[in-house]
């Protein structure tokens, strides 16, 4: 029974150990041809083969392609016939008593999809090549990232989960509010910026120098994908390229400064700055002014002058954005979240004060210092210098932004508009921000707080008992994951309002990449696939940890909707096979497979690699489901025995005693059901001469009134059964025959 029902199992390439071969060979001898890997194993399903192939050189390069043609072909086969799923969608929407649209098969996705698999099939089986775990990081050779074929050295990825990368994001946290408060802040207090001109000039090529070494620094970032680590920095290049950071990257590092040079030029005249600006060109570039009267030492001029040239360096702020996600990431590592949330809310609103208080003193410089009693009064030597400029300017700020202070009444129109909008920017900002934080947060973003709680509840518990750092920051890595995934979010409970069949049809369609990759799904019939659907509850596994161990007694089985998994020998090394998104494992343990030596008990260890997503089903749920589906149970039975007889754990004799007694029982079935066909035919048969007769008589006592009334000769008809069309019907009782009745003519008193 088993060995018929597997025709469509092939035989498995333990995918791993042959990426490790072939990277070994690959690594030792490069022209070396590569050698067919032993085939000790059994693979789950045959996708998965594409999507490990793992070759770093020619031979496998065209074993995969040619894997991937298959597979393919067998995507074309798969869309060209409506699906499993397709029929699952229409079986659920009959349910729901909503017609079928003319788009709904397409909106099953059942193209679209297919695309974007294959692509990232590609792209796994090309880093596949020289993979080694590393921290649950897929690593791959230096050397060969590049691609197109090229064996080319690149620059390394950047893993950002890394400390590295954090510290770096440190850097350039610092380098942004610098520009955040100083571009800002000198453009406007001219003796600010006239203070350290060469000072400034360093500080401000040194922080375009990181800016730049930024932009190389994301244009190589790690991104995960199938809960694996991309490392191709040719992938990383094209990502970073493509995204919108990469333009407002841009748009901060342009040279802009090249403005002091029009400035410049525009201020001194032709005949006269040539000379002085070409002498000088560091005077230039750091924002010399010519007005009034500049000197290396008071870029933006002698007295009073605003904006200073260093305005045209606003663009820099444009790499807020990663300001904010340096501030994310300090959220998710830190011990203490609250305080760090704490400070961020504070610079942010001393930043805001900080802006106001500039805008504050350059209407006042527009208007006129001193020349009514709402503007700076800068006379007076107290008042002129510029620390006393910029605290009272910080000062009113403060008091008109918080609403907390009496400040002077404006004079003219422009000072009644800044104050109004002023005003409404504090109640907006400060009563919202700062008065309602907790339940702003709480009612915007629920998801995130409740996230949060539970990450910082953990992070608590771990301080409190002192959990190791390494175990610690593992189980920060998953929450991370689960945010960054969106999978976060409790999908039981956030659909448990919907009805059963809807709720099915939502769960098919988030999750029908994964799903039809299920060769169970594609064979079984759309109601098994739904009660399944409904069933299966999603889990999230961290790399190398262990999914199932070996000899643990089996409660559920699993699908593999995201990631890689390995199933390994007792060390923990030694892969057998591996087991890619749409794979089934879990299931020997929980099907009572008769003759299974290891009872209930898990007969491997599988590990996650990488962060996997997989679909739990319980074996109650199974077996719920199964009850009423023998077809599907029998095919799940027959690849229970295929890997138990690989792995020599099925008891043959027992099996096959198991098999009699089902036949035996089988027999019994199928012979009390054709008894049944038989009585079922043989009272239609009766029915039908039941019929005639009745009709004979009809006719019989017709033909009677007939002729006692004309006084003709007696027509008395007679009922012929065509004798073959009776056989045929006690044949095949479902061919509706039907009687033959003629009616002859019989002389009277034949
Ligand atoms: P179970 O024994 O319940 O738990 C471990 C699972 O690993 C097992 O079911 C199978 O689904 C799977 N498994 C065991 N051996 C192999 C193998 N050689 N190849 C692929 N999968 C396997």
């Amino acid at each position: 029974m088993c060995s018929s029902l597997m025709a469509t199992q092939g035989d498995e390439i333990p995918a791993v150990e042959a990426a490790a071969k072939s990277s070994e060979q690959s690594n030792a001898s490069p022209r070396s041809s590569h050698s067919a890997p032993p085939t000790t194993a059994v693979s789950v399903e045959e996708e998965e083969q594409d999507a490990v192939a793992p070759s770093s050189n020619a031979n496998a390069s065209t074993t995969r392609l040619n894997s991937h043609q298959q597979d393919g072909e067998a995507q074309e086969k798969l869309q060209r016939k409506p699906s499993v799923l397709q029929k699952a969608g229409r079986w659920v929407r009959s349910r729901l008593g909503r017609p079928l649209a003319d788009g709904d098969l397409e909106a099953d996705g059942v193209s679209g999809p297919a695309e974007d698999a294959d692509y990232f099939l590609e792209k796994l089986a090309l880093g596949a090549s020289t993979q080694a775990m590393e921290g649950g990081v897929i690593s791959r050779g230096r050397c060969h990232c590049c691609g197109g074929g090229r064996v080319t050295c690149c620059p390394p990825a950047i893993d950002p989960s890394k400390p590295f990368h954090y510290q770096w994001l440190i850097v350039v946290t610092i380098a942004v509010l610098y520009n955040m408060v100083f571009v800002v802040g000198r453009a406007v207090f001219w003796e600010l910026d006239n203070a350290t001109p060469y000072l400034w000039f360093a500080l401000d090529y040194l922080c375009d120098a990181i800016y730049l070494a930024d932009m190389v620094v994301h244009a190589h970032e790690g991104y995960l994908e199938q809960g694996l680590m991309v490392r191709d920095t040719r992938l990383l290049r094209k990502n970073y390229f493509q995204s919108f950071r990469f333009k407002m990257d841009t748009v901060s590092v342009l040279p802009t400064d090249l403005l002091y040079v029009v400035l410049l030029r525009s201020a001194v005249g032709p005949s006269s700055g040539d000379a002085a600006a070409a002498s000088n060109s560091s005077d230039l570039l750091s924002g010399n002014q010519v007005a009034g009267s500049p000197t290396p030492f008071r870029p933006c001029g002698a007295g009073p002058h605003v904006p200073c040239p260093v305005i045209v360096r606003i663009n820099r702020l444009m790499r807020i954005p990663r300001l904010l996600e340096f501030f994310d990431r300090t959220e998710t590592r830190t011990s203490y979240p609250n305080v760090c949330r704490i400070l961020k809310v504070v610079l942010f609103i001393l930043l805001i004060i900080h802006w106001n208080a500039c805008i504050y003193f350059a209407i006042s410089y527009a208007v006129g210092f001193g020349t009514d009693h709402w503007v700076y009064n800068i006379t007076g030597a107290r008042n002129s210098s510029l620390s006393r400029q910029y605290i009272y300017s910080f000062y009113w700020s403060t008091l008109t932004l918080t609403t907390i202070g009496e400040t002077p009444q404006p004079e003219t129109d422009a000072e009644y508009l800044f104050v109004v909008i002023d005003f409404l920017a504090g109640v907006l900002i400060f009563a919202t921000i700062v008065g309602n934080i907790g339940s702003m947060i709480t009612n915007m973003n629920a998801a995130r707080v409740e996230f949060q709680n539970r990450m910082d509840g953990i992070k608590q518990y771990m301080a409190f008992r002192r959990v190791s750092p390494v175990l610690a920051s593992r189980v920060i890595r998953w929450f991370d994951y689960l945010w960054a995934n969106k999978q976060a979010l409790d999908e039981g409970r956030v659909l448990s309002a919907l009805p059963d069949p809807l709720k099915a049809e939502l769960a098919i369609h988030v999750h029908l990449d994964a799903l039809r990759r299920v060769r169970l799904f594609q064979d079984c019939e759309p109601g098994l696939l739904v009660e399944l659907v409904l069933r299966l509850t999603l889990q999230v596994f961290s790399p190398g940890d262990y999914v199932c161990r070996k000899g643990d007694v089996g409660k559920e089985m699993y699908i593999v909707k995201r990631g890689r998994l390995i199933v390994v020998a007792d060390d923990g090394r030694t892969a057998f096979a591996t087991l890619g998104a749409g794979s089934v494992f879990g299931e020997v343990s929980i099907l009572n497979i008769p003759g299974n030596r290891t009872g209930n008990r898990r007969t491997a260890n599988v590990r996650s690699v990488g962060y996997s997503d997989v679909f739990c089903l319980a074996k109650a749920d199974l077996w719920r489901a199964l009850e009423d589906y023998p077809e599907a149970r029998r095919s799940l039975l027959e690849r229970g025995c295929q890997l138990l007889r690989k792995d020599g754990l099925l008891d043959e004799d027992e099996l096959k005693k198991a098999e009699a007694e089902n036949e035996s029982i089988k027999d019994k079935v199928k012979r009390l059901e054709e008894q049944m066909g038989k009585i079922q035919k043989y009272v239609h048969h009766l029915q039908m001469e039941n019929d005639a007769h009745k009709a004979v008589i009809s006719q019989l006592q017709n033909g009677n009134t007939e002729r006692r009334s004309s006084g003709d000769c007696e027509i008395v008809p007679c009922v012929v059964v065509n004798s073959s069309e009776q056989e045929q019907c006690l044949e095949d009782s479902t061919s509706e025959s039907e009687e033959e009745t003629t009616v002859v003519e019989n002389p009277k008193g034949a």
